[in-house]
This record gives C-alpha cells, structure tokens and sequence, in this order.
C-alpha cells in the first residue's frame, strides 16, 4: 500500500467520471478507469455485450484510449467501480498494462472513501513482458 497523492485524487475524479458511462446492462457493475500518459489523461468504462465474453473492461478502455493517441509513457491507472471496497484490475488487464509499465501507479477507488494504491508490479509479481520474447528495444 502506498500514499495517496493529489494527483491519485485528482486521476481518480476522471475514472469515476469515466465510470458514469458504462454500459453495463448484465452486470450493473459499472467500471471506470482513467490513465495518466505523456501528460494526458485517457477515459475508458466498461463496455458489456449480450454475448458475455465480449466484454471489455474499463481498463482495456482506457489503455487502448492512450496508445491510438500515440502515448507510449503510462504511469498511473485509476479504476473505479462499484464495489464497496476499492477494485482492483482484472487479471487480464493487469497483463495488458505491464506490457507498457510494469511499475506503473495503480489507484483503485469503490463506492466508499476508502482508495488502495499500489504498484502494477505489486498487483502482477514476475509479469511476462516483451524482454522473454524480444531483447530489441527498437521495434
Ligand atoms: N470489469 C472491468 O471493467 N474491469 C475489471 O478489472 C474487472 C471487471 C467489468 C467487466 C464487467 O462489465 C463487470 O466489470 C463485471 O465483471
């Protein structure tokens, strides 16, 4: 666990924004999330389907939010939902984000005041990155 910052706060203020547009019919579990990149701030929500699994989480959202922008420099994630207590990533999303930052800051808020901060690398330990696949740093 570590301290929260203004700019956790201020990250988070956009993931619960994000998270008032979900569309989550199925579940009623609305997501949002926010990420901080090359100074930008990238929204996603969640994004549910009749057909279950093609579902898209709000990080997926917010992720690939940043990359089309051309970011590359992800630090910080927030992610909201609707869980009493702060929720955390899915496993899935945890690996699409350490494939950007392994240690990027993760703040992660629910329905109460109560708000966990942690590292990607904390959430995800001996994450598979490109570095087991690839040593070429160009491409
Ligand atoms: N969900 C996310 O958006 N992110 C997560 O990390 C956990 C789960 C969404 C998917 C689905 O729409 C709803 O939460 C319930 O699983």
């Amino acid at each position: 666990m570590r301290n929260l910052t203004q700019p956790d706060l201020a990250l988070l203020a956009f993931a619960r924004e994000a998270q008032e547009k979900s569309y989550s019919p199925y579940s009623s579990f609305r997501v949002g999330a926010a990420v901080f990149a090359d100074g930008e701030i990238y929204e996603g929500t969640n994004v549910e389907n009749a057909a279950y699994p093609a579902t898209l989480c709000a990080e997926a959202g917010a992720l690939s939010a940043a990359i089309a922008a051309g970011a590359r420099d992800i630090t910080a994630i927030a992610i909201v939902g609707d869980s009493e207590a702060p929720t955390v990533p899915c496993g899935t999303c945890r690996q699409r984000l350490a494939e950007f930052n392994p240690e990027m800051r993760v703040i992660m808020g629910g329905a109460s005041d109560e708000v966990m901060v942690m590292t990607l690398d904390e959430l995800l330990p001996e994450a598979f990155v490109r570095g087991f696949l690839d040593q070429d740093e160009s491409k």
